[in-house]
């Protein structure tokens, strides 16, 4: 038994934010920005739509892609930490949104930006376990919504966007295709380099903490760099030796696109060529979740990902949480 990913889609909203329109709101440049972080422009979803609309065109992509309807779908999850709104979990707006049966289970997962690692442990877990067959599995971030637009050191780095993922479990396997390992891990110690401090039950919604700007994120970025570096190395060398390879071995290193010199420093680390490790962050910015389903869907839809590929999925964000998963496509 093993499961496989038989589709993928994305969706990343038409309204960019360039660098040079950040220039005329936080005391920043292009060149800065481009430097420190490799990225462009990224998404911007408008208001009055939410991040369950980006992920519901994503999973109907990703139907679209494995030649499935919506009533094959037995379970969802979305990874988010920008749901439409506390409650309901925005797995079940997608659930309506494409009018898939009324009977199975939908949730979100929140692990920040390493979310969708940690759903692909979870769900392949779940299809394993034997009780669910195919699952859409969605990474899905409006981060926007988070940021200062005062704050110049975190406000150039995120956009929205969403990524999907169909996953099914294939009791008689062909060849050797499907999820070999996974790996995530967390470190509670560190919970405070990013935070989003206000609007949960710590401290509620209150004119208090709209003025002090706590319903945006915070991050300690020079502290989170050198740690998601070393954190993405470990775990990428654990993960590749528990599936049985080497480094070496792998065609595809999808690294979560938060900045382009932490890409670079991990795939230097792992002695890994700029050719087995693809790059979306100029375009996309920091995405969250969505950021390695989005970066798969590409390379599956330019035919750069062919049956049978070594990839490795490599993901690190707030918590400090991070993980890995190593499967042949
Ligand atoms: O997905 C979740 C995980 N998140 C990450 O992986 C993010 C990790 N961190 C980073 O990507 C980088 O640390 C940043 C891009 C956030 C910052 O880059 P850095 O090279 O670590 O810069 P820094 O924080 O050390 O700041 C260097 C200087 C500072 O000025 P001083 O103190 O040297 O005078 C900052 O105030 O750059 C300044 N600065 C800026 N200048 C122009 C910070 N942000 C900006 C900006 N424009 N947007």
């Amino acid at each position: 038994m093993s499961v496989v990913i038989s589709g993928t889609g994305a969706a990343v909203p038409q309204e960019k934010l360039t660098n040079a329109d950040l220039a005329e709101l936080v005391d920043t440049s292009d060149e800065w920005i481009v430097t420190r972080t490799g990225i462009r422009e990224r998404g911007k979803l408008p208001l009055g739509q939410a991040t369950s609309d980006l992920a519901t065109e994503a999973a109907a992509q990703a139907l679209i892609s494995a030649g499935m309807s919506a009533d094959d779908v037995d379970l969802i999850v979305v990874c988010t930490c920008t749901p439409d709104m506390t409650m309901p979990s925005t797995a079940a707006l997608v659930q309506r949104n494409l009018g898939i049966k009324a009977t199975i289970p939908c949730y979100d997962l929140n692990s920040a930006c390493a979310g969708f690692v940690v759903g692909l442990e979870v769900v392949h877990d779940q299809l394993l376990a034997g009780r669910y067959r195919r699952a859409l599995l969605i990474g899905a971030d409006t981060m926007t919504r988070l940021m200062d637009y005062e704050d110049r050191t975190t406000c150039v780095l995120f956009g929205d966007a969403a990524g999907a993922i169909v996953m099914e479990r294939d009791d008689e396997p062909s060849g050797h295709r499907g999820i070999v390992a996974t790996t995530i891990q967390a470190d509670g110690r560190l919970w405070d380099l990013i935070q989003v401090p206000g609007g949960g039950s710590l401290k509620p919604p209150s004119p208090y903490m709209f003025t002090q700007r706590e319903h945006y994120l915070r991050m300690n970025g020079r502290q989170t760099f050198k740690f998601a570096v070393q954190a993405m190395e470990q775990v990428s060398r654990d993960t590749v030796e528990r599936a049985g390879w080497k480094l070496s071995d792998v065609d595809h290193v999808v690294v979560h696109q938060a900045n382009l010199r932490i890409i670079d420093a991990v795939a230097e680390r792992l002695g890994l060529g700029r050719e087995t490790v693809p790059i979306n962050v100029a375009r996309m910015g920091n995405t969250s979740a969505a950021s390695i389903p989005v970066l798969l869907d590409e390379c599956h839809r330019e035919g750069r990902i062919h049956a049978g590929d070594r990839v490795l999925c490599v993901g690190f964000g707030s918590g400090l949480s991070w993980g890995a998963a190593a499967l042949v496509w």
